[in-house]
């Protein structure tokens, strides 16, 4: 096949592992004879730097008409003064927000090999297996007022977190169409002793669930969730949550596959009743960690989040099962025999690769 994929690197350590993912799809493009074209773009502080805005129309243009979106990471310290006018991270929530990708599918799983990588004891991390899905354009990141200003009694800021009923019913029926599939048990997640947003996400969750008899929805208070989440992980399937819970509980799972570095993520403006398996959307594939500034440049980024990331887009948006699966496959055989970035290389005497042999070792394998 044929595929156009936007490729927006960003800052911070997102062009080393971007890079790795590039080596990746071309690995893939060569054994499975497909032709990836790949339209590199700037987003975040680079773009700010080149042309003054985080999200260059010529960016977003080409991502529209893209069959998938690669990305990296955005921001820095550089652009951090909390008085600048554009910020980094306003782009990606732009993009975000005008494709549509409301659906933000986070798997996380525990690869055996990197079991004793996480501080997590490992008689919890067995079985752990569990898709996060955060709603992705609306909640807390976007409602209006959002402002800061100054009055006679001092300084003021609001951030407003509202929902429609249509962006709560979308976002829990991905939930529910994915715990169909999978072991069939949704948790939706909120805080619904306290916040009227979550009474209402809590009720439209219950009025959906009669239209999945064979799906188990729990509710589970947020806060319950991040102890939840360590003391019990094994014991999640789907998690549907607002997004900015969905964005701190995501970094807290991570710790249970060992690094940040380690975890994928796939926006998405839909998932089609056949479900995670057969679905082809426009979608936007990025690791879930940050610029890492304090690594960037160094060549010690782990890859490994943005590669899995790659195997979401070839299964989500260009609809390659069997090439998604070999570079699962691929990832864990090179995890299997020993290979590890800094940050997945634990207390023992391991010795650490690159960014770049780690992505050199999975395309090996690949060509292999
Ligand atoms: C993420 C990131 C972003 C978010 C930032 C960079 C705006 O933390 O994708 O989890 O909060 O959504
Ligand atoms: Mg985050």
């Amino acid at each position: 096949m044929r595929a156009s994929i936007a490729v927006l690197p960003g800052d911070g350590v997102g062009p080393e592992v971007i890079a790795e993912g590039v080596k990746i799809l071309s690995a893939i493009g060569s054994v499975f004879e497909h032709e990836f074209e790949l339209n590199y773009e700037s987003l975040g502080g680079n773009a700010i730097d080149h042309c003054g805005v985080s999200l260059p129309l010529k960016t977003l243009e080409r991502c529209r008409r893209s069959d998938a979106i690669l990305l990296g990471a955005v921001g820095g310290p550089k652009w951090d003064n909390p008085a600048a006018k554009v910020r980094p991270e306003d782009g990606l929530l732009a993009l975000r927000k005008e494709l549509g990708l409301f659906a933000n599918l986070r798997p996380v799983r525990v690869f055996p090999s990197l079991i004793d990588s996480s501080p997590v004891k490992a008689r919890l991390l067995h079985g752990v297996d569990m898709i996060v899905v955060r709603e992705l354009t609306g909640g807390l990141y976007f409602a209006k007022p959002k402002r800061r200003w100054q009055n006679s009694k001092g300084r003021r800021g609001v951030d407003t977190l509202r929902y429609t009923e249509e962006e709560i019913s979308r976002i829990i029926r991905v939930g529910f169409e994915l715990a169909q599939r999978r072991k069939k048990h949704l948790t939706s997640v909120d805080k619904a002793n306290v916040l009227e947003t979550s009474r209402l996400w809590r009720q439209i969750a219950d009025e959906i669930a009669p239209s999945y008899p064979g799906v188990r929805l729990d509710h589970m208070l947020v806060d319950n969730a991040a102890s939840q989440l360590i003391q019990n992980p094994s014991s999640f399937d789907i998690i549907v949550t607002e997004n900015t819970f969905g964005d701190i509980l995501t970094d807290e799972a991570a710790v249970l596959s060992g690094s940040m570095g380690m975890l994928p993520s796939a926006s998405l403006s839909a998932v089609h009743a056949n479900g995670l398996g057969n679905f082809v959307s426009l979608g936007i594939y990025e690791p879930i960690h940050g610029s890492a500034p304090d690594i960037a440049g160094k060549g010690i980024a782990n890859p490994i989040g943005t590669l899995l990331s790659v195997a979401l887009m070839l299964r989500l948006s260009l609809g390659l099962h069997q090439e998604a699966e070999a570079l699962d496959q691929a990832i864990e055989s090179a995890l299997m025999e020993g290979f590890r970035t800094m940050d997945i290389a634990g207390d023992q005497d391991v010795q650490s690769v690159s960014t770049f042999k780690m992505g050199d070792r999975v395309a090996q394998i690949l060509l292999s």
